[in-house]
């Protein structure tokens, strides 16, 4: 028997599986993370609720390595980010003659090509980890140029990734306490969801055409910035202030849920509720609705994403056409970043991408490094369906 013949059989390729985005089909081992439509994202089987607390660089680690460290292995894992924390100076630089109409994430894009052109060395491990590592100094300047802030603040690459970026944020006013607290959870929790998601598939595609790490980061991130797939944190910020808007800035349960009653009737939709492949509630909106009781409770727009949790995923159910009227990890996050002095949306998915580029980063380095022996997978050639283009030839 021939190896095709034998292998197992995971999906039936029929015609209706066609022009479905791909829904259902395996398109590659992942070794990283994994999507359960239950239980939600584990991290190399630890399930996301016992990993979101550890610390940033350990979850790296654990993408990376596929085991989590013990102290010694954490600290020089930390010291070896550290060492390649430097950003080129000149891409601050080049940030400072972008225009600031552009959005956060074609900042983020034009950063990391130039970082890229820069500094690649094409070995995809190396160059991950140092984009990984300069990502706090470049994501923070993103914010500190666009909006103004000032000169950029000098890197503490030693202070570790999520706290040497809020330190070089330097947020006018800001929490620096409860700003890192969210943000240490937000970027674990966000750092990678399986194969499958849009910018890490498209990241690995670009991967398999032996593009660098910079540029296949680079359409990654082009991926995640489409509203569907990671901008759409920043809409639902921007839907919580127009609940909170149409019903007085009330925490009234039965306001909201008159509100969203109206909203779905005029064909709108609950921004942050369902997903692509889980049908429960998400386990990262979980760990943020119980962080934001802790550190921003009586927020008014935290209370409005409690009651939608609540009054929506009531509302919801009652269309039994609907298989996910759950929260995902988008429905608070904003709320609780906005609570903790980051208040404007258009900059949610950057900090998104800050975490998401290790998980893609990891990806790419299985894919390119690990997979078939050591050879990498192939260049993506998925088949097509022809339509609509009967045989004809030119008239002479
Ligand atoms: C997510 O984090 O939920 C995603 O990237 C979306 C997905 O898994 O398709």
């Amino acid at each position: 028997m021939s190896d095709a013949a034998a292998a197992k059989v995971l999906f039936e390729i029929t015609e209706d599986k066609v022009d479905t985005g791909l829904r259902g089909f395996p398109t590659s081992y992942v070794r990283t993370s994994a999507v359960d439509p239950d239980d939600g994202v584990s991290y190399v089987g630890y399930p996301i609720e016992d990993i979101a607390y550890i610390e940033p660089e350990a979850a790296v680690y654990l993408l990376f390595h596929k085991n989590l460290p013990n102290a010694d292995q954490l600290g020089a894992f930390k010291a070896d980010l550290a060492r390649r924390a430097t950003l080129d100076p000149r891409v601050v630089t080049m940030l400072g003659n972008l225009p600031k109409d552009g959005h956060p994430m074609e900042w983020l894009m034009a950063g990391l090509n130039y970082m890229g052109m820069l500094t690649k060395t094409g070995n995809f491990r190396e160059d991950g980890l140092n984009m990984i590592a300069r990502s706090s100094e470049l994501i923070a300047n993103i914010f500190r140029l666009r909006e103004g802030w000032g000169a950029p603040i000098a890197s503490k690459p030693e202070l570790g990734l999520v706290e040497n970026m809020v330190h070089m944020l330097g947020v006018p006013g800001g929490d620096t306490g409860k700003l890192t607290r969210l943000l240490r959870i937000y970027y674990v929790i966000h750092m990678d969801h399986g194969g499958g998601n849009l910018s890490t598939f498209t990241g690995k595609a670009i991967a398999s055409g032996l593009a660098d790490q910079y540029s296949s980061m680079v359409g990654a991130m082009a991926a995640l910035y489409g509203p569907l797939h990671g901008r759409a944190n920043q809409e639902c910020l921007e839907f919580v202030k127009k609940v909170s808007d149409a019903t007085g800035g009330r925490a009234d349960g039965d306001a909201v849920e008159a509100f969203v009653r109206k909203e779905l009737a005029s064909g709108g939709k609950l921004f942050g509720f369902g997903h692509a492949v889980l049908r429960a509630e998400d386990p990262r909106a979980r760990v943020q609705y119980k962080l934001g009781e802790e550190i921003c409770g009586d927020d008014p727009l935290f209370k409005i994403c409690a009651l939608l949790r609540e009054r929506g995923v009531k509302v919801l159910k009652e269309n039994v056409k609907i298989q996910n009227p759950y929260p995902n990890v988008d429905a608070v996050s904003g709320s609780l970043t906005n609570a903790c002095g980051l208040t404007d949306p258009e900059y949610y998915t950057v900090l998104f991408g800050f975490a998401r580029i290790a998980g893609i980063a990891a990806q790419i380095v299985d894919e390119r490094t690990v997979a078939r022996g050591g050879k990498g997978v192939p260049i993506y050639r998925p088949e097509d369906v022809v339509k609509d283009q009967p045989f004809r030839r030119l008239e002479q």
